[in-house]
């Protein structure tokens, strides 16, 4: 099993429960969408829902029934039917003397479509919403590699190989740092072959098999699963409601019940729900990190993104830790401007990027030289911000499409609408993200299904929806989903092996 296993006390699933949305207090019979329906499936039904929208991690083990019983106020008979109700559907393993752990009913499996774009005979049929990625902003792309064509004769010289990044894109990586407020010097920067490079780099050294880290519930993606193949065993944490950043108290507990060795977080614009941490929680949860002595990687790859013209953006976590021994912050230039380049980074402490350069040889060996240029290029007077400037239009004015064509057409799915980043995180009504998704694929729209960001198997009700269409596509794409809505919701079949594609 990849992950650690949490354990949920009965006054804790008392809370959790009682704070579900649109539900009555537990023990009346009437479940969650109003139907009558006997008590003890009501409880089911809430546990499960608890389950599928990752408030109780995949693998917790529940409280014994007695326990449970006495905190809702019920007969232990009704939670035992709830018990063996989840049982028969999959969301509960027991063992005799041993306990009751959750889990989800069928694994998920492996994506069998490449991530590559789609060519372009297939864009007309087929709307991809699978990657949170956008094309090259030009014309500065072009102006990028002419610049960086123009300073490649002496590198051209040397091997090319340089294990912890040009000298002078660190310099310019360090300068943004500082200017950000964060005082940073060159050797406290690693370029590295994307932001998910940087997070591969740091998992080696820092977390082996086996070793726990703890992840937002729900995360991005392609982290996971680098971390569930780099055999470390996950511990989730939910994210707090209404695209308030975390709950802390549950990380303070995490932090000190489990002791993970990592703990990742996108605190700017969270992907997938879109939620940016307050800075007062970035402080708190650097100290009870620093406390516990787990490093927290902090993913930065969106944080450029900011849509809310004068929004206050909070301090970068690694204000909160300027040397870099509790906090590695992780960024990319994927997300502000490309994602072809392939180009990311690491902060940390001189010490950290140094074990981290020791041990490049052994991955990637570098990053490429013309690509590193081309970002020094901008960064240094080449139109950067300007660049950054046009794409933050340009995903405002998507992100408001999707959500005006959501709201017309699907009015009973739920969001939040992010301040940033490039991610819409949407409870579908009630119906199987999942079985959105195949149907979907079938109609002509492609999206990531809500499991694919969660651990083992939760936020089954979600799909999540990118910012990198126009306004006409986003509409035609909602319009499609609608549509797949509508046959999921009424039965239509879905081929059980309808393929599943990567998402970034
Ligand atoms: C939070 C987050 N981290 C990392 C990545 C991957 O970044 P890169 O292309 O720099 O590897 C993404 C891409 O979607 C992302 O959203």
């Amino acid at each position: 099993m990849s992950q650690w296993t949490a354990s949920v006390g009965a006054q804790q699933l008392a809370r959790l429960l009682d704070a579900q949305t649109g539900t009555e207090a537990t023990g009346t019979v009437t479940s969650l969408n109003g139907r009558r329906v006997p008590a003890y499936r009501s409880l089911a039904d809430r546990v499960r829902l608890l389950v599928l929208e990752g408030r109780v991690p995949v693998a917790a083990r529940l409280p014994a029934e007695r326990e449970l019983a006495a905190a809702l106020s019920m007969s232990r008979t009704t939670v035992a039917a709830a018990y063996e109700a989840l049982r028969g559907e999959g969301f509960l393993e027991s063992r005799r003397g041993a306990g009751s752990w959750t889990a989800v009913p069928a694994g998920s499996p492996l994506p069998t479509r490449a991530l590559d774009p789609l060519p372009p005979e297939a864009t007309g049929s087929m709307i991809d919403l699978g990657c949170a990625a956008l094309t090259a902003p030009e014309p500065w792309l072009t102006h990028a590699f002419r610049g960086a064509l123009d300073q490649l004769p002496p590198y051209a010289h040397t091997h090319g190989d340089y294990p912890a990044g040009l000298p002078a894109l660190r310099r310019a990586l360090a300068d943004r740092y500082t200017a950000r407020g964060v005082p940073t010097m060159p050797e406290q920067i690693m370029v590295t072959t994307g932001a998910m490079g940087a997070v591969g780099a740091i998992c080696r050294l820092l977390a082996g098999r086996g070793e726990r880290v703890a992840v937002e519930s729900p995360s991005y993606a392609n982290v996971l699963q680098l971390l569930r193949e780099a055999g470390t065993r996950l511990v989730p944490v939910g994210m707090a409601d209404r695209l308030g950043g975390w709950d802390l108290p549950a990380w303070r507990q995490v932090l000190r019940d489990a002791a993970p060795r990592l703990a990742y977080v996108i605190a700017d614009f969270h992907n997938p729900t879109g939620s940016l941490a307050p800075e007062e929680q970035r402080r708190e949860l650097v100290e009870a990190a620093r406390s516990a002595g787990t490093v927290l990687v902090a993913d930065e790859t969106m944080a450029d993104l900011v849509l809310e013209p004068g929004l206050a953006v909070p301090r970068p976590v690694c204000a909160f830790d300027p040397a870099g021994s509790t906090v590695v912050t992780v960024g990319s230039a994927s997300k502000s401007f490309w994602a072809g380049l392939r180009i990311g980074w690491v902060r940390a402490a001189p010490e950290v990027i140094r074990s981290l350069v020791a041990a490049r040889p052994y991955a990637d060996l570098g990053t490429p030289v013309l690509e590193q240029l081309a970002v020094s290029w901008l960064l240094e007077g080449g139109g950067w911000d300007a660049a950054v400037a046009v794409r933050r239009d340009e995903v405002r004015a998507s992100r408001d499409a999707v959500v005006d064509a959501l709201r017309r057409r699907l009015p009973d799915w739920e969001f939040g609408v992010p301040r940033g980043g490039l991610t819409l995180w949407v409870r579908t009504g009630g119906l199987s993200g999942s079985r959105i998704a195949q149907v979907g694929e079938r109609l002509g729209v492609r999206v990531p299904s809500g499991p694919r960001f969660g651990v083992d198997g939760a936020f089954e009700g979600y799909v999540r929806l990118p910012f990198t269409v126009a306004a006409p596509v986003a509409d035609e794409a909602v319009t499609r989903l609608a549509e797949a809505a509508h046959l999921v919701a009424t039965g239509a079949p879905v081929a059980a092996d309808a393929p599943r594609t990567f998402v970034a």
